[in-house]
């Protein structure tokens, strides 16, 4: 299983955040974006991403994504990851983001079931399971929603889709092993407000 480290919640500034993160055997970092509108709070311009050492996972969390994807995929982001409840064209904003050569993904919230994506299945690189509220970092995770994880799985195996499932929010030490059938998590306040960033990794890792 593989790990994104988010920045979203940090005891460190970004720039020190995200050297801390370089130092690491973290697999992606995890960036996520939010507009104030999508959810209730903005997130910074980021400043410092040009110094991760880590391919950037892009989680956009917010009501337009259009104007945002040219940026990240001039920063060479490997995934865009777009939310499933916008109003606007998901399939070509997707295909938008896949004609800049970068993996499209697409997020749900824990209220939003896994047949909302299904006319998307043949085109998502990558499906976000949150397991909280979209927008904030430190929240608990809602654990029963994992069981997407499941249906995800298997319906990968039936139809042969290729997207690589990610479960997002609320994952520490105790509760990894429950989102095991995931390919990655992502890990933003376990790792990013302690003093040591790998010592958090290598306890996720055990
Ligand atoms: C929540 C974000 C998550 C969150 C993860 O809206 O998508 O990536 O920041 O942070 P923790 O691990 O603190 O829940
Ligand atoms: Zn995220």
């Amino acid at each position: 299983m593989k790990i994104a480290v988010s920045i979203l919640v940090s005891n460190y500034s970004e720039e020190e955040t995200i050297l801390k993160i370089n130092e690491t055997d973290a697999d992606y970092l995890h960036v996520d974006v939010t507009d104030g509108h999508f959810v209730p709070d903005k997130t910074p311009e980021r400043e410092y991403l040009h110094l991760s050492h880590k391919p950037l996972n892009v989680h956009l969390m917010v009501s337009r994504p259009f104007s945002y994807i040219s940026k990240y995929a001039a920063m060479k982001a490997e995934t865009i990851s777009i939310s499933s409840e916008i109003e606007d064209d998901k399939l070509a904003i997707l295909e938008y983001i896949k004609s800049l050569g970068v993996r499209c993904g697409m997020a749900i919230k824990p209220g939003t079931t896994v047949s909302m994506l299904e006319d998307y299945f043949d085109i998502l690189d990558e499906i976000i399971v949150l397991t909280v509220e979209p927008g904030k970092g430190g929240q608990k995770m809602k654990e029963e929603v994992l069981e997407k994880v499941d249906e995800l799985v298997r319906l990968r195996d039936e139809f042969g889709y290729k997207y690589t499932i990610m479960v997002d929010g609320g994952i520490n030490d105790k509760n990894i092993v429950k989102a095991s059938k995931a390919d990655i998590v992502v890990v933003g306040s376990y790792i990013c407000k302690s003093e040591d960033f790998q010592s958090q990794i290598d306890r996720l890792r055990l």
